[in-house]
């Protein structure tokens, strides 16, 4: 716990570690009560530091120090100084063996970080800086070492005994027990150490690499799980040949293993040769896993699995770099989806979420930039910035590029950078090496927070045929930050005539073979484009396939959107279109008392997505979705939320009226017989369907309740259970919404990812999900504060995604979640400080919310002993 007030860490204090581990041979001792943990490393000064003189100095965390011996010596107590958080030894060779060896108590070990027990089994976390939690260490990602391994533990409980690399030595020990010796041939930072011992079964698979290598593939997973690894297997598959096929990355160990664990602070993490998963994005069935669920896992293996290179052989010096393999990682992952799914349904789905998230966090107090500059707690900088815009930064280099350039360019990467800890500067490098483009301006996206605007504005000169642009940028300031400079921003467009055909863009009058899109290169504060010989006003496309993170601002109207909606040729376009009418239409309500206000063009186009079976249904099933209360949060200037949750509301009760009768005729249109499939047209019908569902509910209409209730009992997979589940839970029809809660628990009781999503769908409801219904789900025996799933599934989806329950008016929902983050504080600050967040951007509201927000966030600033995850980001929030 913490005793004196966080310190801030800069980047430009970064130096070279004065010591380097060339090894580290680890024996892990594990008992009931507690491990004993021998660690021996041998060390050597860094030729490259210039402290000559400098003390070594090893980060601990929550150890109990056993002893210390250098060089085989036993030192005394005066020979070294243990701070606690640091072991120090005044005078060292300049080369010598450390051995240290500590007692931890996995058992005991809430925050999850390190090692500890997650049921019944022992486990580790060491990224971001977990490892100190094991032993003494220079918990550095630059300090990158060769590890050997052996675990000794009770044979019974624990039979599988696993860690990164190969496995070298077994044997039998006295009292029952037994030991594995694994070695890792690649040099690693220690944050990529892994340890797991447990009772688990196996699932074996083999992959053959590119050049015949035959790889062991291992799922570890408790024996109730056996059944649920097949499409977690498969998708390690395809990801394994499709970063053999677009990226040239071979696998390069013997063996990959994966393990699935209960309590994990994140999703899933790229130990070298050992990922570990949280069981719920990796273990799925037919009949306890959505669609969404499907997806989501096929993705999370694959990014994990791509860390191998873009993190794991090339990896960061310091965690200023965390982009470096993360914004890197989940564009490869990005476009492995776009891949293996719909491309537009996957961009459409990563655009949703940097503009709803990633542009509110941007625009808030936690605001910065992809290579902050500085940090408090480096746990709270696993961000959607880091994450999702730095994978779009990485998606412009890509665009700036073309793909055949960047591929050289991230070959030259790779091969330049192979075995070393590197910064996200040198990523841009290797790109400007291979392909010879200045990205001097463009690194400004890496070093400057905040969403670039760009207003637009037009002119369509009929005499001469010339269709003028004019684009202007400006970029926000942010917390630390102000008068920035223009960003390099690539920017697609097109545009359309009147008949909705795409026109030649020429921009000079003498070019004869124009492109109907172009990407335009935006570097000033202004531009002014002319296009020649257009015929008539044409409708722009802006800012297709969302080819960069900015706002665009163009005064659009409704002729105009629902024009793209029909026309556009770039589908994510057509979609966006759709989107932006329907903000239009519901923001233009919140004022109005009257329904008439909906505009009757809304619905028609409604109409025509819904009974237009030539249409593309996969981007069908996304258009309908109605912009969610979170981007409409967003995009307001100071939000009131139930007024907001009111008006959208009402325009899809609106829209449910009108189309009545096309609901029911595409809910029995979309009926599927066949064998279930995740493909992307049997993922759109199933999404049809069910939104159909969802609407006739909406309205109490009940032949749709009927429909439901089949759905419900005649289900055989979980999207459709649930999403009969979800509609009855959000209708009116509360005696079968309880029956219907009822029975699936009944069903799914054992089965804690089932249970999550029981706990989730009525927590995010307003109307099964008021406070006093959750704190009944606190109390319920399926609950656990100890498991973060649990956590997030009622606490996480009530503050997150129930937002007119949350923001009531009276504050209760803010007092609330105040009261939870300071309960977890002590347990799990990582956990706790994620769930600040929905307070954090307490501004963006309404007067009369935004005062409680604040008080919450001071209540929670006054708590006793706070830790420093939680005291970064409230006193962060509550500063300027
Ligand atoms: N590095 C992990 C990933 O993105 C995320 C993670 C961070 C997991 C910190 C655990 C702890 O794949
Ligand atoms: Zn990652």
């Amino acid at each position: 716990m913490r005793t004196s007030q966080p310190q801030t860490i800069y980047l430009s204090d970064y130096k070279v570690p004065a010591y380097l581990v060339d090894t580290v041979d680890l024996r892990f001792e594990l008992f009931e009560d507690g491990a004993r943990v021998h660690s021996t490393l041998a060390i050597r000064r860094n030729p490259d530091s210039q402290e000559s003189a400098a003390p070594l100095e090893l980060d601990g965390d929550s150890l109990v120090l056993e002893s210390v011996a250098l060089d085989g010596t036993a030192l005394s107590d005066g020979d070294y100084e243990n701070r606690g958080e640091q072991l120090v030894i005044r005078s060292v060779p300049e080369r010598f063996s450390l051995s240290v060896v500590t007692w931890i108590e996995p058992q005991n070990n809430t925050r999850l970080e390190g090692l500890y027990k997650s049921s019944g089994m022992f486990c580790t976390q060491c990224e971001a800086e977990g490892f100190r939690c094991i032993t003494f260490f220079p918990d550095r990602p630059d300090v990158m070492a060769r590890f050997r391994t052996r675990i000794e533990a009770d044979r019974e409980a624990y039979p599988v005994l696993l860690s990164n690399g190969n496995d070298v030595d077994r044997g039998e020990l006295d009292d029952g027990r037994h030991f594995v010796t694994w070695e890792d041939p690649f040099p690693k930072p220690c944050y990529l150490f892994a340890l797991v011992a447990g009772d688990l079964v196996e699932k074996r698979d083999t992959f053959t690499t590119c050049s015949g290598r035959d790889i062991d593939l291992r799922m570890y997973v408790e024996p109730r799980n056996a059944e649920k690894c097949d499409h977690a297997m498969d998708s390690l598959k395809r990801s394994m040949r499709w970063d053999e096929d677009v990226y040239g990355r071979e696998y390069d160990l013997d063996i990959f293993m994966i393990v699935a664990v209960d309590d994990f602070n994140m999703g899933a993490m790229e130990n070298k040769g050992l990922n570990i998963f949280n069981s719920s994005c990796v273990l799925a069935s037919q009949e306890t896993a959505t669609d969404l669920a499907f997806q989501r896992i096929e993705a999370i293996v694959a990014h994990e699995y791509f860390h191998n290179w873009s993190g794991n052989r090339v990896t960061c010096r310091d965690w200023f770099q965390l982009s470096l393999k993360e914004g890197f990682t989940v564009f490869r992952d990005s476009q492995f989806s776009a891949d293996m799914g719909s491309p537009t349904v996957k961009r459409i789905e990563d655009v949703t979420l940097l503009r709803t998230a990633q542009f509110a966090e941007d625009g808030g107090p936690m605001a910065h930039p992809v290579r902050p500059a500085s940090y408090m707690e480096i746990s709270n900088f696993y961000t959607l910035t880091i994450y999702e815009k730095g994978a779009e930064v990485v998606r412009m280099i890509h665009t700036l590029l073309g793909p055949d350039l960047f591929r050289k360019g991230s070959d030259l990467y790779f091969q330049r950078h192979d075995g070393q800890a590197v910064t996200t500067d040198d990523f841009v490098r290797a790109m400007e090496d291979a392909s010879g483009r200045d990205l001097s301006q463009f690194r400004l996206w890496y070093e400057q927070a905040g969403t670039p605007v760009l207003t637009v504005s037009d002119e369509f000169d009929e005499g001469r045929g010339v269709y003028r642009l004019t684009i202007e940028q400006t970029i926000p300031d942010t917390p630390g930050q102000s008068n920035k400079k223009p960003q390099h921003i690539p920017f697609a467009l097109g545009l359309l005539g009147s008949d909705g055909q795409p026109l030649p863009l020429r921009l000079s009058g003498d070019e004869t073979e124009a492109p109907t899109e172009r990407v335009l290169e935006l570097t000033e504060g202004v531009h002014t484009f002319e296009f020649h010989g257009i015929p008539s006003e044409p409708v722009p496309s802006l800012l297709r396939h969302f080819s960069a993170p900015v706002r665009v601002r163009y005064p659009w109207t409704r002729e105009q959107m629902l024009f793209l909606m029909n026309h556009d040729p770039d589908g994510f376009n057509r979609w966006d279109a759709g989107q932006r009418l329907a903000v239009d239409v519901i923001q233009r309500l919140i004022g109005s008392p009257d329904d008439a206000a909906i505009d009757p063009r809304l619905v028609e186009a409604y109409r025509k997505l819904i009974t237009d079976t030539g249409l593309d249904q996969a981007l069908v099933a996304k258009m309908l979705q109605l912009p969610s209360e979170a981007y409409l949060i967003e995009l307001a200037e100071s939000a009131d939320v139930p007024a907001i949750h009111r008006a959208r509301e009402r325009v899809l009760e609106h829209l449910a009226v009108a189309l009545r009768d096309e609901l029911v005729a595409c809910y029995q249109r979309q009926h599927d017989s066949g064998a279930y499939e995740v493909t992307p047209e049997a993922i759109a019908r199933r999404s049809l369907r069910n939104t159909a569902l969802g609407w006739l509910l909406m309205i109490n209409d009940d032949e749709g309740r009927a429909l439901a209730v089949r759905q419900l009992n005649e289900a055989d997979n979980m999207t459709d259970r649930m999403g009969a589940l979800r509609a009855l839970v959000n209708s009116d029809y509360e005696a079968d919404r309880r029956q219907a809660l009822d029975d699936f628990y009944d069903r799914f009781r054992d089965d804690p990812q089932v249970v999550e999503q029981w706990f989730s769908v009525q927590a995010a409801s307003d109307r099964a999900g008021q406070l006093s219904d959750i704190e009944q789900l606190l109390v319920h025996p399926a609950f656990d504060w100890k498991n973060p799933n649990k956590i997030r599934s009622v606490i996480g989806s009530f503050a997150g995604q129930n937002l007119a329950a949350f923001h009531n008016p009276d504050g209760s929902g803010y007092r609330f979640l105040a009261d939870q983050v300071c309960r977890l504080d002590d347990s799990n600050p990582q956990i706790a400080a994620r769930l600040v967040t929905p307070l954090t951007r307490w501004r963006k509201f309404a007067p009369a919310y935004s005062s409680q927000m604040q008080s919450a966030l001071e209540r929670i600033r006054d708590k006793e002993g706070l830790s420093r995850d939680v005291y970064e980001v409230v006193h962060k929030s509550l500063a300027g």
